[in-house]
């Protein structure tokens, strides 16, 4: 059989097959460079990063749950200039696509840094995540559909790059707030970001983060996130890319067959560095066993 075609189009970004390291879980990619070979993955989503420096949440920012992660580093980075400055070079190195993840407190400044990424070339797409949940306000924007599509609308303004919307499963109905990304001129939406958790010391009677409240990842969330893209990619036409707990090229596949045009994996990079090019290999595997051709005959072909 010929080599299964792995190749998918997120608005107008055609991506070598369908499989993104998630923000946050992977540096803006050179940390991982001798680990595994970058070229091979379909994109990287680079850490969130704001218009000024941000010195994240105080510790601890990280703990194990069972079967997840909670996490509140409070989008910790550098502002867009020292990104533009220190990054750019290294990822223009590399051939795979670049996604630049950007996050703020308010619509100007999520203009602001669009404004200034929309000027530089390796940048392929902008995530707009409006839906940090450790972060104070930060969750603002995912909440209601009015507000998220205001953040798109600007962003839209400024920016001729494709955007995709990373939505928060913090919400009431993430399907509506999909829509309004959608109708705001969003090229895709992202789904989904942590669930809102937190844990406590019995002994000390404190919570374990520093934040207090932090953000669910990993295995645990992955039965919700898969509904919820499910739910989302029957109601909007624009790709949705799944998220959520993905460990294998099976949890991949569930994502793809529920809906999903690709998925982003997260908590899996810690645990083994080199999921991004496993899970390709495994999907490809599962390809050839099943004499499919193309990825986009898997999209969405769940049985119901
Ligand atoms: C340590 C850590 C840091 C994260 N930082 C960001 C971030 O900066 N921006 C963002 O949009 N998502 C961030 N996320 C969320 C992930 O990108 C992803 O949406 C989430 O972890 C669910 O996927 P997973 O279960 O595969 O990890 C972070 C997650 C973790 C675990």
């Amino acid at each position: 059989m010929v080599k299964p075609n792995l190749k998918v189009k997120i608005g107008g970004l055609e991506l070598r097959n369908p499989v993104i390291v998630a923000s946050g879980t992977f540096g803006s990619g050179e940390e991982y460079k001798d680990l595994l070979d970058l070229d091979k993955i379909g994109a990287i989503v680079t850490k969130s990063i704001t218009l000024r420096p941000r010195e994240g949440n105080p510790p601890p920012r990280v703990i194990e749950t069972p079967s997840g992660m909670l996490n509140s580093i409070g989008l910790q980075n550098d502002g867009i200039d020292a990104f533009i400055k220190d990054k750019i070079t290294f990822l223009n190195k590399i051939k795979t696509a670049v996604i630049v993840s950007i996050a703020a407190h308010n619509i100007d400044d999520y203009a602001e840094i669009a404004g200034k990424l929309d000027k530089i070339r390796r940048v392929d797409a902008i995530e707009i995540n409006i839906s940090c949940p450790n972060v104070k306000g930060g969750l603002e924007f995912a909440r209601e559909p009015g507000s998220a599509a205001a953040v798109v609308a600007k962003v839209r303004a400024v920016s001729r790059k494709p955007l995709i919307t990373k939505l928060s499963p913090n919400v009431k109905d993430i399907t509506e707030i999909a829509m309004a990304a959608e109708d705001a001129g969003s090229d895709a939406v992202s789904l989904v970001n942590t669930f809102a958790g937190m844990a406590i010391d019995i002994s000390a009677k404190r919570s374990v983060l520093g934040n207090v409240v932090g953000g669910l990842s990993g295995p645990a969330i992955k039965p919700i996130a898969l509904r919820m893209v499910w739910e989302t990619a029957k109601k909007v036409k624009i790709p949705v890319i799944g998220m959520g707990g993905i460990m294998g090229y099976e949890d991949a596949l569930e994502f793809i067959i529920a809906g999903a045009a690709a998925v982003e994996i997260g908590t899996v990079n810690f645990v083994n560095p080199r999921a991004a090019t496993d899970i390709i290999g495994g999907i490809e595997k599962y390809m050839r066993q099943e004499k499919i051709k193309n990825i986009k005959e898997l999209t969405g072909c769940l049985r119901t």
